[in-house]
C-alpha cells in the first residue's frame, strides 16, 4: 500500500460556539498549511460526521464543505460509521488514491448546545434501535455491561479504570488540543464523580466534544515531513451486544488489526505507540487486547505497571484519549491520525514519545459494531 499523509490539522476538541463549518474550516486551513499545499491542488474529499442531521439539522456536507471554498467543484463525499466515521473516512481515502490524489479528509462534529436527553438519544443511534435502545440501553449503559462482563471473567477491578483514567487526564494536560487540557485531575475528584452507569462514574465516560480534523493523503510523499499509512483496516459486526457471544472483546476491531497489521507487515511487538478509542475507560482495556498488546484479561498488568503512560514500554493515548481528549464524534478518527503524525514527525512536545516509529490507531463505532485501523510508520 502506497499512502502518505502530507498535512494534518486539528481544532482544540471540547465546547466550542462556533458552527461545524467553521471547525471545519480552521481544522482544513491546517491541514493545508502543514502540507504547505493550496485548496485547488486537492483531488477529492471525504467529509467524516455522525450527527449532523438529528444536531445540526445539516446533512448533504460535502456540499456544505464546499461552500468554504468558492469555486471549488471537485468531487466530495460523506461517511457515516457512528464513531468510527472518521477512521472509516480515512481508509476510504486511502484505497481511492488510485481514483483521486491528493484526498482531504476532514472530520467534524457539534454535539454540544442539545438538551442532554436529547444527546444522549441521538448518541444512542449508534446502536441497536430495537433491541438495545428500546430497552433503555444507552451508551454508558452498553460499554457498563462490557465492563461487567470482563470484571467477571478476568478480575478486572475498578481501581483498574481509575489508573486508566488518570494517566489519560495527565496526558491531555500535556496537549493544548485536548477538551480537559486546562483541568488537573486527582484521586479526589474520581472518588467525587457521581455513577453513570454501574460500574462507570464520571471519571469513566468521555465528555461530550465539539471539534474537527483534517489530513490530506497521497499516494506520493511530499517531503521529508510526509507520514507513510503501511495498514489500514476496516472490520464490521453485528451491530447489538444482545447478538453477539462474547461482550469482553470486538471481533470488528480483531478483524481490522488483522488486515492493518498484515498489510504493515508488523506484529503488536512493533508498535511504539497506540491512539485507541476509549470512549469508556473499559474500552482501553479491551483495545488494548483486541490490538494484542496484551492477551485477552491481561491489559491490567501494564496497566498497573505504568507501562502506558508516554515514558512507559507501550505508552497508550499520548494525547488524553477520547476520555481527556475529548471526543467530536466524526472527527475523533481523524484527530488520531493527526495525533499519530505528530508523534512519528517527533512534534508532539511535552508528551512526545521519544523515539516512535510505529504508530496505530484504533477508532471504534458503537459497541464494537465498526473499527477501523491504521498503522503509521516514518519515511525511512
Ligand atoms: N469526564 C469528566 N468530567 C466531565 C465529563 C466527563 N466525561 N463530562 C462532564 N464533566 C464535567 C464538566 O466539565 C463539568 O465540570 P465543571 O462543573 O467543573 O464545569 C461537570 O462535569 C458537569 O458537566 P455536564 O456537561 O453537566 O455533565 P453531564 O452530567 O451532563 O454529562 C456525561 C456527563 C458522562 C453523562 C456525559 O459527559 C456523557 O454523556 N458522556 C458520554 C458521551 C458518549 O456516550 N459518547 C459516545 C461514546 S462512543
Amino acid at each position: 500500500m502506497q499512502a502518505y499523509v502530507l498535512g494534518a490539522g486539528k481544532t482544540r476538541f471540547g465546547p466550542s460556539s462556533h458552527p461545524m463549518t467553521r471547525l471545519a474550516h480552521e481544522a482544513i486551513l491546517g491541514a493545508l498549511s502543514d502540507a504547505d499545499m493550496r485548496i485547488d491542488e486537492i483531488g477529492a474529499f471525504v467529509v467524516a460526521n455522525f450527527l449532523g442531521g438529528p444536531n445540526e439539522s445539516q446533512l448533504h456536507l460535502n456540499s456544505v464543505i464546499a461552500g468554504l471554498f468558492p469555486g471549488m467543484h471537485i468531487p466530495g463525499w460523506r461517511v457515516e460509521a457512528a464513531c468510527a466515521s472518521g477512521g472509516v473516512a480515512i481508509h476510504q481515502a486511502v484505497t481511492m488514491l488510485g481514483a483521486y490524489d491528493p484526498i482531504l479528509v476532514v472530520g467534524v462534529e457539534r454535539l454540544s448546545g442539545r438538551p442532554g436527553n436529547e444527546l444522549t438519544r441521538n448518541i444512542g443511534m449508534a446502536g441497536d434501535a430495537i433491541l438495545d435502545q428500546a430497552q433503555g440501553l444507552n451508551f454508558p449503559a452498553t460499554y457498563a455491561l462490557v465492563a461487567q462482563r470482563h470484571m467477571q471473567r478476568y478480575g478486572t477491578t475498578t481501581r483498574d479504570f481509575e489508573i486508566v483514567s488518570l494517566k489519560n487526564h495527565a496526558n491531555a494536560q500535556l496537549n493544548p488540543l485536548a477538551h480537559f487540557h486546562h483541568k488537573k485531575v486527582a484521586q479526589a475528584d474520581i472518588d467525587a464523580g457521581a455513577t453513570v452507569a454501574s460500574p462507570l462514574r464520571l471519571f469513566d465516560c468521555c465528555p461530550v466534544s465539539d471539534g474537527a480534523a483534517a489530513v490530506i493523503v497521497s499516494a506520493k510523499p511530499r517531503d521529508e515531513r510526509s507520514v507513510p499509512i503501511i495498514g489500514s483496516g476496516v472490520g464490521t459486526d453485528v451491530i447489538s451486544l444482545a447478538q453477539r457471544e462474547d461482550h469482553t472483546s470486538f471481533a470488528a476491531a480483531r478483524e481490522a488489526a488483522r488486515v492493518a497489521y498484515g498489510q504493515a507487515g508488523i506484529t503488536a511487538a512493533d508498535i511504539d505507540l497506540v491512539e485507541v478509542h476509549d470512549c469508556f475507560t473499559i474500552a482501553e482495556i479491551v483495545a488494548m487486547e483486541d490490538l494484542g498488546l496484551a492477551e485477552p484479561g491481561s491489559a491490567v498488568e501494564l496497566i498497573r505497571a505504568g507501562e502506558t503512560g508516554i515514558g512507559g514500554s507501550m505508552p497508550v493515548n499520548p494525547s488524553g484519549g477520547l476520555k481527556a481528549g475529548g471526543h467530536a464524534i466524526g472527527a475523533t478518527g481523524v484527530g488520531q491520525v493527526y495525533e499519530a503524525t505528530r508523534q512519528l514527525r517527533g512534534e508532539a512536545g511535552k508528551r512526545q514519545v521519544e523515539g516512535a516509529e510505529i504508530a496505530v490507531t484504533h477508532n471504534v463505532g458503537g459497541v464494537g459494531g465498526t473499527c477501523a485501523v491504521q498503522v503509521l510508520g516514518r519515511l525511512s
